[in-house]
């Protein structure tokens, strides 16, 4: 799911087999490859990343792509090219012969006369641990109180007595935990059930549903993190694209028409950056009349957020730095005035609105500690501020919800029609 970060590695190149004499290749986009009208032999030179590599005894076949189109451009190479670093998620470059495919899933084909790799990727080596973090907590993540607790059914409970010894809870986010765990590792993530008593009967809420949380060490600002955060999006919807293509376009033809074309849209370009005062004065000077009235200092709905994505011509967007007032006490405070944020951020996306939720955490001790104290937490936290007191590092992270993720890909409308048993207030099927 990290595989963005492979991307980003030192340029390591090796060419893998002879190299003809011949002419500089022309470069192509993959998107332009596939449409080529001629295909005669002409000498090209194709970059992208690989999508899948298929090896028999005497050929291999690659699907490479660039983000230029969903489909993939196929490269046919001798299997002497074969290598180890010829991987899912590899950039490379490739030279050879434009040809007709003689299959009849593509028109084209490149026939590879060199092979060269840009950027290696293991993904083992991604970067990211993965933790199992507990279902069952003690500590309200969000501090919003939407949690369920857990206690042994009444048969078996002792009257006043908790079975743990304190309130224990079904978990809103890993992330506290992955805090802990990021002090050892640097990079983490968790991926699991994630469960909130929200009275909530929209589309986009759900009792129960999967959150992806990663936390990063050393990490000083938001555009660090909004930068893995696009990866992430990125990367795992060209996965997808490229593992299951006929499923997704199942989703495509006949739920959401045009949502392809929207995917594609949203690959091609560079995520937006506002931050939340410059969206409330967007949505203050929108015609559109909200339900609620949109003010500097209160929560954005999904209208407005629907709204704004809409306003930046359907390009997913991060809104960033927060009202202080708004967010729970682990984020970074901004120390601006006289109007006092922290260091958010959320992104919006189309069809959605909200799809992450992140931000900087709060690494400084007395300024922790005074916000503990001002929520009357600091005994229920003390093991969260004896993170800052032993070698405490800037740090922060984000969380995905996995069904939201599915929605804005497929373009399917309801959180519900997602997930087989969804679970919501006077609903629990099965
Ligand atoms: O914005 P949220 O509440 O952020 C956190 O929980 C952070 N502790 C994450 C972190 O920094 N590690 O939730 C993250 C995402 C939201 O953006 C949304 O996509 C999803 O989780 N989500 C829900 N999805 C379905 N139903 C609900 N009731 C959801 N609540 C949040
Ligand atoms: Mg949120």
């Amino acid at each position: 799911m990290f595989g963005a970060r492979c991307l980003l590695r030192a340029l390591r190149s090796c060419s893998s087999a002879p190299c003809p004499r011949h002419k500089p290749s022309a470069r192509l986009s993959v998107r332009d490859a596939l449409g080529a009208r001629s295909t005669n032999g002409e000498r090209v030179k194709v970059q992208g990343w690989i999508r899948s590599v298929r090896s028999q005894k005497e050929v291999l076949f690659l699907h490479i792509n660039d983000g230029s189109s969903l489909e993939s451009l196929q490269v046919v190479a001798d299997s002497s090219f074969d290598s180890r670093e010829l991987a899912f998620g590899s950039s490379v470059e490739v030279q050879g012969q434009l040809v007709k495919s003689p299959s009849k899933k593509q028109n084209v084909e490149l026939k590879a006369e060199k092979i060269e790799i840009v950027g290696n990727c293991d993904t083992k080596d991604s970067g990211f641990v993965h933790i199992h973090t507990p279902i069952i907590t003690s500590n309200d993540c969000e501090g919003a109180g939407e949690l369920f607790q857990v206690e042994p059914s009444s048969k078996i409970k002792v009257p006043e007595e908790n079975f743990f010894n304190v309130p224990a809870f079904l978990t809103v986010s890993g992330q506290l935990h992955l805090e802990v765990m990021s002090g050892a590792f640097t990079q983490v993530f968790t991926f699991g059930p994630t469960f909130r008593a929200e009275n909530s009967q929209s589309r986009r809420h759900l009792a129960e549903f999967y959150m992806v949380e990663a936390e990063i060490s050393f990490v000083e600002s938001l555009q660090d993190l909004m930068r893995v955060m696009e990866g992430l999006f990125k990367t795992a919807t060209m996965t997808v694209l490229s593992i299951c293509p006929e499923d997704v376009e199942l989703c495509h033809k006949f739920i959401a028409p045009g949502q392809k074309d929207k995917l594609e849209h949203m690959l091609k370009n560079n995520f937006l950056i506002i931050s939340y005062t410059e969206a409330v004065e967007i949505l203050k000077q929108a015609s559109q009349n909200f339900t609620f009235t949109p003010e500097w200092g209160v929560d954005l709905q999904t209208e407005h957020e629907k709204y704004l994505v809409k306003h930046c011509g359907n390009i997913p967007v991060f809104v960033i730095n927060y009202p202080l007032a708004l967010k729970p006490f682990y984020m970074r405070d901004n120390e601006d005035g006289p109007q006092h944020t922290v260091a958010a951020v959320d992104l919006l996306v189309p069809g959605v609105g909200e799809l992450f939720g992140g931000s900087l955490r709060e690494e400084r001790y007395h300024f922790l500690e005074q916000r503990l104290a001002r929520l009357r937490l600091t005994e229920a936290y003390q093991w969260y501020l004896d993170l800052r007191r032993f070698g405490s590092v800037p740090h922060g992270g984000f969380g995905m919800g996995f069904e939201r993720y599915l929605q804005c890909i497929l373009g399917i409308d309801n959180i519900k029609d997602v997930i087989p048993f969804p679970r919501f207030t006077h609903s629990c099927v099965l």
